[in-house]
């Protein structure tokens, strides 16, 4: 079955938080001073079990999506996260399911991922520069130690893709350092925006370094041509260097919105539902699923109705929500992008 929401956008894809938790502090996502050792994370009770994450996915199939990514915080934390995979790829209907890690865990795991049935992996890395890296991570973590993790996973045969999230100022210079490194390594690399996510990481415009920047400076050093997407509402803009296979994407969500093909949903660790990325509320859909009155056909209905009323567009309306109130947003680390 298909559903689509109030601006006819079907409803495709799920991205599910598997824990709040992260092992680093990015100071565009958990700046330390307020994730410090005081701030207040789920406690294990209030996580999604297994259990319940399978019958949350197998009940969004039934409304029409296919892709799946695990999130965070970092999704590696959380313990036995290959057991998870294994599961979800076994209900028909996943036609894709990627996680999106920092890499520091990766390493030890990359084996175990790859023979739950994992076939490709989304990379967090800003800079190859160990003291920028080291800065940006907000706990000085090397980063020869994730680009060791990266090629583990890529030597037991996992697909790479790196995101890299480029601020004005403190790693533009990186640029052009990591389209030479993913072009050499065969990695796909995507330049990622900064986004206002949240209210803590203290976005400012004049830190968002335009994707358009990066296309021309990389057309410069080497030609590239455009991909066409893959399906509607796919969210990088790709492109490959001309004579190869190999791409680069971008993620443009300041400068050029991408919400009116958005299929996205979220789910995050404690089982509430979000409709959009920068959403102040969800629906708690753990409370549905701990209910013992009601089976899935009752669940799915609740779905259908939350999706069927959805008119989510904040990118392309942030200008005026930005500037007309101090809208409460939950946090990246909570929903996991
Ligand atoms: P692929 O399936 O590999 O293309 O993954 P993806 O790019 O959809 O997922 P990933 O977790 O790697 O996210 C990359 C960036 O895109 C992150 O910064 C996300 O927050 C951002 N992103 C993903 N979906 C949306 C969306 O619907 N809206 C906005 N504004 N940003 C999004
Ligand atoms: N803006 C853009 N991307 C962000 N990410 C985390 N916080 C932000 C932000 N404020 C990225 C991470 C990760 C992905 C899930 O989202 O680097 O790669
Ligand atoms: Fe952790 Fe990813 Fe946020 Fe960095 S961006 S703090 S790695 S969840
Ligand atoms: Fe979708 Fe919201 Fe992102 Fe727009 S801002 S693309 S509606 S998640």
């Amino acid at each position: 079955m298909k559903i689509v929401d109030r601006m006819n956008r079907s409803l495709r894809d799920l991205r599910i938080s598997v824990m709040d938790r992260c092992n680093l502090r990015c100071t565009y996502c958990m700046p330390k001073e307020i994730f410090g050792p005081n701030y207040t994370f789920l406690p294990n009770d209030k996580l999604l079990t297994f259990e319940e994450i399978e019958r949350i996915v197998s009940i969004f199939t039934s409304l029409g999506v296919e892709k799946i990514r695990l999130t965070g915080g970092e999704p590696l934390l959380r313990k036995e996260l290959p057991t998870l995979i294994q599961r979800l790829l076994n209900i028909s209907g996943v036609k894709d399911l990627s996680l999106t890690t920092n890499g520091v865990h990766l390493g030890m795991l990359a084996k175990q991922l790859k023979e739950s049935g994992l076939q490709r992996i989304n990379i967090s890395l800003d800079s190859l520069n160990p003291d920028i890296y080291g800065k940006m991570n907000g706990k000085n973590f090397p980063v020869s130690r994730v680009l060791h993790s990266i090629e583990e996973a890529a030597s037991v045969g996992l697909k790479i893709k790196i995101n890299m999230v480029v601020q004005n100022g403190i790693n533009d210079l990186e640029i052009i350092p990591m389209a030479k490194y993913c072009l050499d390594k065969g990695y796909t690399l995507r330049f990622i925006e900064f986004m206002d996510v949240g209210n803590t990481n203290g976005w400012k415009f004049d830190q968002v370094y335009p994707n358009k920047k990066i296309l021309e400076t990389l057309q410069q050093l080497m030609p590239l041509e455009p991909v066409e997407p893959d399906y509607r509402g796919e969210v990088a803009k790709r492109y490959r260097y001309k004579g190869t296979n190999q791409e680069v994407g971008f993620i443009s969500s300041v400068t050029h919105a991408f919400c009116t093909d958005c299929n996205r949903a979220r789910i995050s660790a404690d089982g509430k539902l979000f409709t959009c990325l920068f959403a102040s509320n969800g629906f708690d859909i753990q409370s549905l699923l701990r209910d013992e009155k009601l089976n899935d056909e009752d669940i799915k209905s609740e779905l259908y109705n939350i999706w069927n009323n959805r008119t989510d567009r904040y990118s392309e309306i942030r200008n005026e929500v930005s500037k007309l109130s101090n809208k409460k947003k939950i946090e990246m680390s909570y929903i996991g992008g």
